[in-house]
């Protein structure tokens, strides 16, 4: 079935680094199916050839050397522009006719992508119910695929998704997290329900904590508008880490299917235990990097944190008593994304030398990005010194293993869209729960304005606050930039 993708806010950012890269890389690949066309609507008056020319140009900047000016030629072909306002009820009647004629009367499935300020994604979804544009007849398919940030706390998102289900059933619904996008976040679900030497190990039995570190060597740069009023908590924990979190800690799904994923992964934060005012302060550490305030558009006063660390528990049968830690920020040592599983020490000590710490005892380091792979450490005997060990690891390297580069997340969940499967996509109840476990937090950090908000060097890994709240637990921080080949 021929597939319409129709871009709100065709003329923003996201729409020429993102979308149309990955739908172009898609169609270069051979893997867009025919017939797709992509429409974009803004209210920047462009003739299709203008935007077709504007697109190249950002397509050729952002793609680099797999831009080949034949494929773009045979993909710009499908590509339309609309002009319209998100409030004109008459350009969304407008946009309805302009689509029919598009599809020449033919059956087409459509999908609408909401890639404009949050502010919009209300009234965007209101008119397309109110053009007749939301409802599927036959087997025509109408999805609606909205960008994050889903609301800005619990009662913002449940305001929207009561919006949302007043046009679209949840079934057309695709709240999209790029997290879910990228293939080493994918490879989770393969490394835990493909395998079968980890499952069983994957439970406190075996496990003593787990880290879960989202760490940016940028800073806030031109978006600190945006980000004073969200901060690393709504910007980063409540969405990305969150779904780092379910992924590693749900249980295996009946089927690899929508619903079966998503109602595990559901569990997981609904099992997550909630926290008085004084365990967030016990449990959180808040920073600021140095120079925060001094960006373009933040408040001087501002007590935004640019840096979080959460402890969480999961009261269920495999967690009880086993701490998450996830921990982002920006201005940090390195861009990395790691998920760290550290087993606990051997029960019996048969060598002197070790191993005595948790530190020395196994981890499995599971690098989402930027150097893709896992590595496995462990004990070994060193050569020719009696029992003396060392850790060592076992290291898997994605671009050693099958060269190439490793696609963007876009790729994935732009045809995962167009395919209808929306088993890497947020449901309701989920991004809810996300802001169930956010809220309060935010809320105590800012009515208590406790734990202390500390200041921390750019270039390092956060507040030392943050190093000594974890040594006081006994623990370190697995504080390792990836290295890159
Ligand atoms: C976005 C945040 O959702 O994710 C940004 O708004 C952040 O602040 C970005 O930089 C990180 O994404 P990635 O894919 O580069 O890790």
């Amino acid at each position: 079935m021929p597939t319409t993708i129709v871009i709100f806010g065709a003329s923003g950012d996201l729409t020429s680094r993102k979308l149309i890269p990955a739908l172009y890389n898609l169609k270069r690949k051979g893997r867009l199916p025919e017939e797709t066309r992509i429409v974009g609507f803004s209210r920047t008056k462009f003739s299709h050839d203008q935007w077709r020319a504007d697109l190249r140009e950002t397509t050729v900047k952002f793609t680099k050397d797999h831009f080949k000016p034949d494929v773009w030629d045979d993909f710009a072909d499908r590509v339309y522009y609309h002009a319209g306002d998100i409030g004109n009820a008459e350009d969304f009647r407008s946009l309805g006719k302009f689509l029919a004629e598009l599809e020449g009367g033919a059956d087409a499935s459509r999908v609408y992508y909401l890639s404009t300020a949050p502010r919009f994604y209300e009234p965007a979804i209101e008119q397309l119910g109110d053009a007749g544009l939301a409802c599927e007849e036959g087997d025509c398919e109408r999805r609606v695929v909205i960008e994050k940030p889903f609301g800005v706390d619990l009662a913002s998102a449940k305001k929207l998704n009561l919006h949302v289900h007043k046009a679209f059933q949840e079934h057309q619904v695709y709240r999209i997290d790029h997290y879910l996008g990228k293939e080493t976040v994918q490879n989770l679900f393969v490394l835990r329900f493909a395998n079968a030497i980890f499952e069983p190990i994957w439970t406190r039995q075996y496990i003593d904590h787990v880290q879960i570190t989202v760490a940016e060597e940028v800073d806030v740069g031109s978006r600190a508008g945006y980000y004073d009023s969200a901060g690393v908590v709504r910007d980063m924990i409540q969405n990305h880490l969150l779904q780092l979190l379910m992924v590693t800690a749900m249980e295996p799904p009946a089927r690899y299917a929508a619903d079966p994923v998503r109602d595990e992964k559901v569990k997981v934060l609904l099992a997550v235990r909630p926290k008085s005012p004084e365990a967030i302060v016990r449990d959180t550490v808040r920073g600021q990097y140095r120079g925060y305030l001094q960006a373009d558009g933040v408040p001087p006063d501002s007590r935004t944190a640019t840096f979080a660390a959460i402890k969480l528990g999961i009261d269920n049968w495999r967690w009880q008593g086993v701490p998450f830690y996830l921990r982002s920020g920006k201005a940090m040592s390195c861009r990395t994304t790691q998920i760290v599983i550290q087993f606990r020490q051997p029960p019996h000590m048969l060598f002197k030398s070790g191993p005595r710490t948790v530190r020395d005892a196994n981890r499995l380091v599971i690098q989402v990005q930027p150097a893709e792979g896992i590595q496995l450490h462990f004990q070994t005997k060193v050569p020719d010194a009696g029992m003396t060990m060392r850790q060592t690891d076992l290291d898997f390297n994605y671009q050693k293993n099958f060269g190439g580069s490793i696609p963007e997340a876009y790729e994935r969940l732009l045809l995962d869209a167009i395919e209808g499967d929306a088993s890497l996509f947020a449901r309701a109840d989920e991004v809810e729960a996300a802001w169930s476990i956010c809220d309060p937090i935010l809320h105590a950090w800012r009515e208590q304005d406790q734990p202390t908000l500390h200041a921390y060097e750019p270039g390092y890994w956060g507040p030392t606050e943050s190093n000594e709240w974890m040594h006081q637990q006994g623990r370190e921080w697995f504080d390792t930039c990836p290295v890159l080949h």
